[in-house]
């Protein structure tokens, strides 16, 4: 699908801070890859629950992708949340990279296209399973008619995840997710990142 990436709208800078420096270097310190711990678990079960993470720059939030991706079991529809240039696009990277759809240079926002569909793999009792990864922008769809036109129904199936950013403008999306991501941004690079899964 669309291999651009000519999004035209604002977004925030990507500036490495002295203290997103030093957590790299006391991360690497452990560990060549850096999978941010969630914050806080509000629930034992990983289906039906809160997750929190802070990241401090881009390499952080698509670390903390990479995490969140262990955490969806298909079929999940998720509503990816926040302001422009908060990083939803950004945290698709780190999960499609996890479930082995893409590269996070690869995904790209899917702002005109509307739709980008990977092919990816998750791991279920040592077995791969195939799996289909959807990433959605309604930034720029006002129309519930428009949204009939990309298939939505048909895009949640057993193997599949879709991630909609912008998702909540339609009361039809939200009434069939089963999760959302909201993502809010703080002075610098800093965002505050909460995954909400419903049973
Ligand atoms: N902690 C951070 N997490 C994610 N992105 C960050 C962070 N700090 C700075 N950035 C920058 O913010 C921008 C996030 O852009 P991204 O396209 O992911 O946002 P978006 O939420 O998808 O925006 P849009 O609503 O326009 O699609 C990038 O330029 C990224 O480098
Ligand atoms: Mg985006």
């Amino acid at each position: 699908m669309d291999a651009g990436n000519a999004d035209a709208r604002p977004s925030g800078g990507d500036e490495v801070t002295d203290q997103q420096q030093a957590s790299q270097t006391q991360a690497s310190q452990t560990s060549d890859r850096k999978e941010p711990r969630p914050k806080e678990t509000r629930a034992q079960d990983a289906q039906a629950a809160v997750h929190s993470f802070e990241t401090h720059g881009s390499a952080e939030t698509i670390a903390a992708g990479r995490e969140i991706a262990k955490l969806l079991v298909p079929p999940r529809l998720i509503i990816l949340r926040g302001e422009l240039g908060a990083g939803k696009t950004t945290l698709v990277k780190g999960i499609a990279e996890a479930l082995d759809a893409a590269d996070p240079e690869e995904v790209t926002s899917p702002t005109f296209t509307l739709i980008h569909e990977y092919e990816g793999t998750r791991q279920v009792n040592g077995v791969s399973q195939p799996l289909f990864l959807y990433h959605l922008d309604l930034y720029r769809i006002d129309a519930e008619r428009q949204l009939d036109a990309l298939g939505l129904d048909e895009l949640i199936a057993p193997d599949s995840i879709v991630l909609v950013e912008w998702g909540e403008k339609f009361p039809s999306v939200v009434k069939r997710s089963n999760g959302e991501i909201v993502i809010e941004s703080s002075p610098g690079d800093c965002r505050k990142i909460t995954l909400s899964l419903k049973g």
